[in-house]
């Protein structure tokens, strides 16, 4: 068997994507391939922080509609890039050997960096915290840019676990302003799933950064996933308050035009969003370029009124 049915074994007896196929096959011992990849696959990390929108529950259709991850896409000769990351949902169901994740929360990045490079010291203070209101209040009203990196992860993974529906949200002085979220067990320190996230991480470079930065990187054969803030769905479902920073209307078009210089260099794109009349609008007509449809029940409201089915799109040049 050559490397390539091999790897093709491995994607289809565990029904994983081609990307993380590879990488299971490159650590197998092939002298017993079969076993040992389970084994690796069992060691998979999960996403260590809730993060609303995470694509977590859509991932399962994006790889039934075939076009995740893009098959031309070769991860030894080229890279993955998630400039929105969160909680990195498709970084983690991909788990690429090296790669560049980013995003706009600066809280979000130390903590990934933490975790890739001083995962030790993080774990101790995460074993330290107390889970009721008080303390979470007091944790809560800390000003993050008076902490050292490790104490900004703590607080921060400590908040994610504990406030309502592990939602992030800062008001306009970038204060964090989620409620206690009243769990009886939060689970604050998932030791064994954040070690396997910090060896996950070891080759992928993390930055505080905006997404148009991708421009400065990108080639030709790169694949870069956006899942940006959506664009609302109506007037009241907004929910884009990741950061201070808003991302509508003129965000969105810039993004587009983003979409389309990658397209020019030959990158593989792909990209989430909210199947509006808008979203549709500025991605139709563009050559190679299409808007595909996929079924989602996400919750939007934090009041719950939003949930239900809807759509989204997910938009690819390949
Ligand atoms: C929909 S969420 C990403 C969810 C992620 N894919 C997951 O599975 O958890 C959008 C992310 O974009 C980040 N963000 C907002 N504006 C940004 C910008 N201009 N550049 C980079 N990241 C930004 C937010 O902080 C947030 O983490």
């Amino acid at each position: 068997m050559t490397a390539k049915q091999a790897i093709r074994t491995i994607q289809k007896k565990f029904d994983i994507n081609a990307i993380f196929a590879r990488r299971v096959f490159s650590l197998a011992d092939k002298s017993n391939l079969i076993d040992d990849s389970a084994r690796i696959i069992a060691e998979k990390p999960k996403p260590f922080v809730k993060w609303v929108g995470g694509k977590r529950q859509l991932l399962g259709q994006f790889k039934i509609m075939n076009f995740y991850p893009p098959e031309c896409f070769d991860p030894t000769k080229n890279s993955y890039f998630e400039p929105f990351v969160g909680g990195g949902a498709v970084f983690f169901d991909l788990l690429p050997e090296e790669g560049s994740l980013s995003d706009l929360n600066k809280e979000l990045v130390i903590t990934y960096n933490v975790v890739k490079n001083n995962l030790e010291k993080l774990i101790v203070s995460l074993k330290k915290h107390k889970t009721d209101k008080k303390y979470f209040l007091k944790i809560r009203a800390q000003d993050p840019n008076r902490l050292s990196d490790v104490a900004v992860a703590s607080r921060f993974i400590f908040l994610n676990r504990t406030c309502f529906n592990g939602m992030y949200r800062v008001n306009s002085m970038g204060g964090f302003n989620v409620p206690f979220g009243r769990y009886s067990k939060p689970l604050i320190c998932d030791e064994d799933n954040l070690l396997k996230v910090s060896k996950a991480l070891q080759n992928i470079d993390i930055k505080h950064q905006d997404y148009k930065e991708v421009l400065k990187k990108a080639k030709k054969g790169d694949f870069i996933y956006f899942d940006p803030p959506y664009y609302p769905v109506s007037k009241t479902a907004s929910f884009t308050s990741y950061t201070t920073e808003t991302f509508l209307d003129k965000e969105q078009v810039e993004l587009r035009d983003t979409f389309i210089e990658l397209n020019k260099r030959g990158c593989f794109v792909m990209l989430s969003n909210s199947d509006t009349p808008f979203i549709n609008k500025i991605y139709s007509g563009i050559k190679g370029v299409r808007v595909n449809k996929v079924q989602a029940g996400r919750a939007i409201n934090s009041d719950g009124s939003g949930r239900g089915k809807i759509t989204e799109v997910l938009i690819t040049n390949y």
